[in-house]
C-alpha cells in the first residue's frame, strides 16, 4: 500500500539520510539498485525535482540513459547492511541484486521502476536533464581527493571517472506500508 507524502515535510530525514546511503533503482534491460550519497531535494524549472550523480561505468548509468527514469528509496531507521553492502558494492552487470539483497519491490505508480519495501519512503522521477560534469571546472583540491587518475575507471570502486548530473521531476512521492 502507498501513503501519499508531502516531500517537504520529509526533507530533514531526506537529506540526512542522504550521506549514510539512499538508493537509487533503474528498471531497463533488469531491475537494478546502487547505493548513492550525493543528491539533492529542491526545485528546478518551478517543479519538485531530484538530482543523482552518477559515475560514467556504472550500470545504473546505462539504465538511466536508456530509460529516463528512476525511484529513489529511503530509510526510515538507517541503512539495513545486507542491502547497502550488495547494493553499494556490487554490479548489475554481474549480480541480480534484487535477489542477492532480497529486496521487495513494489510496482510504481506513475513510472517503471519499482520501489523497494525495505526503504519505505520512495520518490518517482522523471529525468529533465542529465549533464556529464566537467572534472576541469571541479575545484583542484576536490578533484585530486574525488577523482584521482590512478584507479581504471571499470573497475567497481573506481574514482577516475567523472559523474553525470540526472536531475529528475518527482512525479510521485509516498511511503510504502
Ligand atoms: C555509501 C555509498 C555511497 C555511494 N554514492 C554513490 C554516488 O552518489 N554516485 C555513484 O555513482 N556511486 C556511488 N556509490 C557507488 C555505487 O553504489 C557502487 O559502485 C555500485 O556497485 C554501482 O552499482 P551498478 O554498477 O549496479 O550501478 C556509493 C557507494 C556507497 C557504499
Amino acid at each position: 500500500m502507498k501513503e501519499k507524502i508531502d516531500i517537504a515535510a520529509y526533507a530533514q530525514t531526506i537529506t540526512e539520510a542522504l550521506p549514510r546511503g539512499i538508493l537509487l533503482n533503474t528498471n531497463g534491460a533488469k531491475f537494478n539498485s546502487m547505493v548513492i550519497g550525493w543528491g539533492a531535494l529542491g526545485t528546478v524549472w518551478g517543479k519538485p525535482a531530484f538530482t543523482v550523480y552518477v559515475r560514467e561505468h556504472r550500470y545504473t548509468k546505462a539504465q538511466l540513459d536508456s530509460t529516463g527514469e528512476f525511484t529513489i528509496s529511503i530509510p526510515l531507521d538507517g541503512p539495513i547492511p545486507s542491502i547497502a553492502k550488495v547494493c553499494g558494492t556490487q554490479s548489475g552487470r554481474d549480480v541480480d541484486k534484487d535477489v542477492a539483497a532480497r529486496l521487495t519491490l513494489e510496482d510504481a505508480e506513475i513510472i517503471r521502476v519499482p520501489g523497494i519495501k525495505e526503504y519505505p519512503l520512495t520518490l518517482e522521477c522523471k529525468v529533465l536533464y542529465a549533464q556529464k560534469q566537467e572534472l576541469e571546472k571541479i575545484p583542484a583540491d576536490i578533484r585530486e581527493k574525488m577523482y584521482p587518475q590512478d584507479v581504471d575507471g571499470t573497475y567497481p570502486m573506481a574514482n577516475r571517472d567523472a559523474h553525470t548530473a540526472y536531475i529528475g521531476e518527482i512525479v510521485a512521492a509516498y511511503m510504502i506500508r
